[in-house]
C-alpha cells in the first residue's frame, strides 16, 4: 500500500471584513453578545468573488507552497456546501481555471466536516496507487445561505478557502481518518436546495437559508469532538500528550473550550482563528492549517489531529504527521 502526505498548503480569504459592530447596525445584536457566546469578532464576506474563485486562489497558493505545477495534479476534490452551480462541480471549475488538464475533479458534500471527508477520500485514492498528486480544497461562501435578518445564524459564518497538496510519499503523512454520519436528524442544521416542481402543480416554496437548532448542534459538537479524538488516540496507541496541535472546526470558542476541559488540557493546544474568520464550514480546518504553517507552528515529525462536525449530521477527524 502506498502512503500519502501533505506537501503544500495555502489559503485565500476574500478582502471584505464584516465586524460584529457592523452587524449591530443592521440587526438587534452586539459585539458583546457575539463575542461572549461564540468568540467571533469578525468574518470575511465575499462581495464579488464566487466560491470557485476562492477555491482557485487557495489551490494556487498550495501548489506554489508544494512547488508542484497544475499539470502534475491528477486529482482535485473540493469540499463545499455552497458551490457556484449545481453543475459543473466547483472542482471542475477550479480544474479548468488552473489548467490542471490531467486531473479528474469532483466535489464532496459533508457540510462543515467536508474537508476531513475529502482528505480521507483523496488519501485512500492515493494509497491504491491510482492517483499520485491531489489537490484537496475546502471552500465556502456560506454568506449565500444566510438570512441577514436572522441574528441567531447570520453572525456565525464567514467565507474563505483552504487547500492542501497531497502526494504519494514514502512517509505516512495522513495516517488515519475516522468519519461518521447520523442522517436521522437533518433538521438540526440544514439549507434546502431547489424544491419539488412538476408542470401540473404548484412549485413547493422552501427557504434556502440556513436553519439551525443552535443548542442541539452545540450538544452534538461537544459530544462528538472528544469522541473523534478518543478514537484517533486509541486506534493509534497515542495519548493526548503525543499531539502537538489539535485543529478543530472553527464554530464556537465554547465548543473548543469544552473539549479542552474534557481532556484536561489548555485551550492553547487547540488552534483557533474563529475570532477573525467566523465559521467557514468546510474551509475552516485547511484555512487554520495554512495559517499555522505561515506562522511556523507546524514542525516536521509532529502529530496533529484535525476534527470536524457539521450538518448531516456529519463528523470526522484525521491523524496527520507533518512531513514537510
Ligand atoms: N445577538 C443577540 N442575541 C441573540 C443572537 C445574537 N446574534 N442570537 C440569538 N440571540 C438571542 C436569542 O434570540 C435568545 O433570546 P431569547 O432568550 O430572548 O429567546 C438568546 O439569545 C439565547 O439564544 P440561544 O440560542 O439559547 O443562545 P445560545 O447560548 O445557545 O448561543 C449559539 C447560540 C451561539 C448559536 C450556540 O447555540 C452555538 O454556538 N451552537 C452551535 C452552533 C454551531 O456550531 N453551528 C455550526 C455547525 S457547523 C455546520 O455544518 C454549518
Amino acid at each position: 500500500m502506498k502512503k500519502a502526505a501533505i506537501t503544500g498548503i495555502g489559503r485565500y480569504l476574500p478582502e471584505n471584513v464584516v465586524t460584529n459592530d457592523m452587524f449591530a447596525k443592521i440587526i438587534d445584536t452586539s459585539d458583546e453578545w457575539i463575542t461572549s457566546r461564540t468568540g467571533i469578532k469578525e468574518r470575511r464576506i465575499s462581495v464579488s468573488e464566487n466560491n470557485s474563485v476562492l477555491a482557485l486562489n487557495a489551490a494556487k497558493a498550495a501548489l506554489q507552497n508544494a512547488s508542484v505545477s497544475a499539470e502534475e495534479i491528477d486529482l482535485i476534490i473540493v469540499a463545499t456546501m455552497t458551490p457556484d452551480a449545481y453543475f459543473p462541480s466547483t472542482a471542475a471549475l477550479v480544474q479548468g481555471q488552473l489548467g490542471a488538464k490531467n486531473a479528474t475533479a469532483f466535489d464532496i458534500s459533508a457540510a462543515c466536516s467536508g474537508f476531513v471527508f475529502a482528505l480521507n477520500t483523496a488519501t485512500q485514492m492515493i494509497r491504491t496507487g491510482q492517483h499520485k498528486k491531489a489537490l484537496v480544497i475546502g471552500s465556502e461562501m456560506v454568506s449565500k445561505l444566510l438570512d441577514w435578518k436572522d441574528r441567531s445564524t447570520c453572525v456565525l459564518f464567514g467565507d474563505g478557502a483552504g487547500a492542501v497538496v497531497l502526494e504519494s510519499a514514502d512517509e505516512d503523512g495522513v495516517i488515519y481518518s475516522v468519519t461518521g454520519t447520523d442522517g436521522s436528524r437533518p433538521e438540526l442544521l440544514l439549507s434546502w436546495a431547489l424544491p419539488i416542481s412538476n408542470p401540473f402543480g404548484e412549485r413547493e416554496e422552501k427557504s434556502r437559508f440556513i436553519q439551525m437548532d443552535g443548542r442541539e448542534v452545540f450538544k452534538f459538537a461537544t459530544r462528538v469532538i472528544p469522541e473523534i479524538i478518543d478514537n484517533i488516540l486509541a486506534t493509534n496507541n497515542l495519548t493526548i500528550n503525543d499531539i502537538a496541535h489539535i485543529v478543530p472546526h472553527q464554530a464556537n470558542y465554547r465548543i473548543i473550550e469544552s473539549a479542552a476541559e474534557r481532556f484536561n488540557i489548555s485551550t492553547d493546544r487547540f488552534y483557533m482563528n474563529l475570532d477573525k474568520c467566523g465559521n467557514t464550514s468546510a474551509a475552516s480546518i485547511p484555512i487554520a492549517l495554512a495559517e499555522m504553517s505561515d506562522k511556523g507552528l507546524l514542525k516536521k515529525g509532529e502529530y496533529i489531529i484535525i476534527a470536524g462536525f457539521g450538518g448531516g449530521l456529519t463528523w470526522g477527524g484525521s491523524l496527520i504527521r507533518w512531513t514537510k
